[in-house]
């Protein structure tokens, strides 16, 4: 493996070499849950620590095992950890690094669950949170308390699309020896690195663009190798959240593709987002690629690419985006983002259903809110859909104007 490959090339070949014995090129699957040793004494050597190698299900695997070292070379990590799920990596690296009586800072708008997960579960065991607008550099640094343990962001946010100046904030964080954790979801280590920012670690949901085909729940936590151990051993070993081979195997083929469908969701969200902008019957376009979005700027600094998942408000409120999503034809109405299908929902009542309407509006979630994850379906067809759903026959020539740009 070179270090020096670049990301399309390190996709397909970074820890990932032909099977020795059979030369097969893809990798292959081992459902083994348990792995035989020549004597006692390799096997206290490997269970220990001291010599490498996978002993029992629960705490790796060896086709995960190809599948976590080429993440964290993607992500420029020292190691990383496969787990059952986004919310798995989301909970495991928090309860890393926080313990009874320990405090997190959460910037504003994060993922429902992540915020479930905070505001539910984190306190019954004693580790208490604030939530904080961390595009307030000053704010985020005066909230800082001696029982702080961690700093936790998402950039772009999930569904609001703010996003957050990850050196900035690293430096913070570095400044009161408290490590920064980021979802890199949205982004995926194609478009954004935030460990070469200064992130201690960086969460995904692999259910998302990392495996990119919407058949698998997966989630990595990326770090320092003593961190990636504490979780394998202390948290994912002892909770059950291990990640299994075949939707390990199902990742490593996802992401052979990820460059190319992660260009073309990011040119197609460019295009979609600047359509919904002039469109009459909406309210407010959330996507970082618009020049009037207010971090654009340090989103292209920041960013490689602008991403898939636009946010809008359709005029009339909570009524007419239901009736909007109501009417669309090719986008279907879901949960998820980042696979092959438009998918199109309401986050107050579907993905941050669990945040209460007051804290909803407080992090700019509204009750007309839409979250757009853009597919890799051609954009003229998702343009067109999106303009027959909002009930205009927007005029011929702009609609020819749009699709000549495509
Ligand atoms: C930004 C972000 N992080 C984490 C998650 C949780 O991932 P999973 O559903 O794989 O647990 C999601 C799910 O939508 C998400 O959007």
């Amino acid at each position: 493996m070179k270090s020096d490959w670049s990301i399309d090339t390190k996709l397909i070949h970074t820890a990932h070499v032909p099977d020795e014995r059979t030369g097969a090129i893809s990798q292959p699957v081992v459902p083994a849950v348990a792995y035989a040793f020549p004597d006692a004494e390799t096997a206290a050597a490997v269970v220990s620590g001291c010599k490498p190698g996978d002993y029992y299900g629960r705490y790796g695997n060896p086709t995960t095992r190809i599948l976590e070292q080429k993440v964290a070379e993607l992500e420029g990590g020292e190691d990383s950890i496969g787990l059952a799920s986004g919310m798995a990596a989301i909970s495991s690296a928090l309860l890393a690094f926080l313990q009874h009586g320990d405090h997190v800072l959460v910037t504003k708008d994060v993922y429902g669950g992540t915020y479930s997960f905070l505001t539910s579960l984190a306190p019954r065991f004693g580790i208490s949170f604030d939530f904080v607008d961390c595009t307030d550099l000053t704010v985020l640094a005066k909230s800082i308390k001696a029982e702080t343990k961690a700093i936790y962001i998402e950039t772009p946010s999930n569904p609001c699309l703010t996003v957050l100046d990850i050196q900035a904030i690293a430096h913070i964080a570095k400044a009161n020896s408290i490590p920064l954790i980021v979802d890199n979801t949205f982004m995926t280590p194609y478009l954004q690195k935030p460990i070469d920012l200064g992130a201690d670690v960086v969460v995904h949901s692999a259910t998302k663009y990392l495996n990119g085909h919407g058949d698998v729940l997966a989630g990595f936590v990326v770090g320092k190798k003593k961190h990636i151990e504490f979780i394998r051993k202390k948290i994912a070993g002892d909770l059950g959240q291990n990640l299994n081979a075949w939707e390990s195997f199902l990742i490593l083929r996802g992401l052979k593709t990820l460059g190319v469908r992660v260009q073309k969701h990011c040119s197609s969200a460019q295009l979609i987002a600047a359509f919904l902008q002039q469109h009459p019957f909406i309210e407010h376009v959330y996507y970082p690629g618009l020049e009037s979005h207010p971090q654009h700027h340090l989103a292209r600094t920041q960013m490689k690419g602008m991403g898939g998942i636009i946010s809008f408000e359709v005029k009339g409120g909570l009524q007419a985006g239901a009736a909007f999503i109501n009417r669309l034809k090719l986008a279907m109405i879901s949960f998820s983002l980042g696979d092959p299908e438009t998918l199109v929902q309401h986050p107050a009542s579907m993905t941050h259903f669990s945040i209460p309407q007051e804290d909803r509006l407080k992090y700019g979630i509204t009750d007309g809110l839409i979250r757009l994850s853009v597919g890799l379906e051609d954009p003229g067809d998702i343009i067109s859909d999106l303009n027959q759903a909002l009930g205009t026959t927007r005029d011929a020539k702009f609609l020819r104007r749009i699709k000549a740009k495509l």
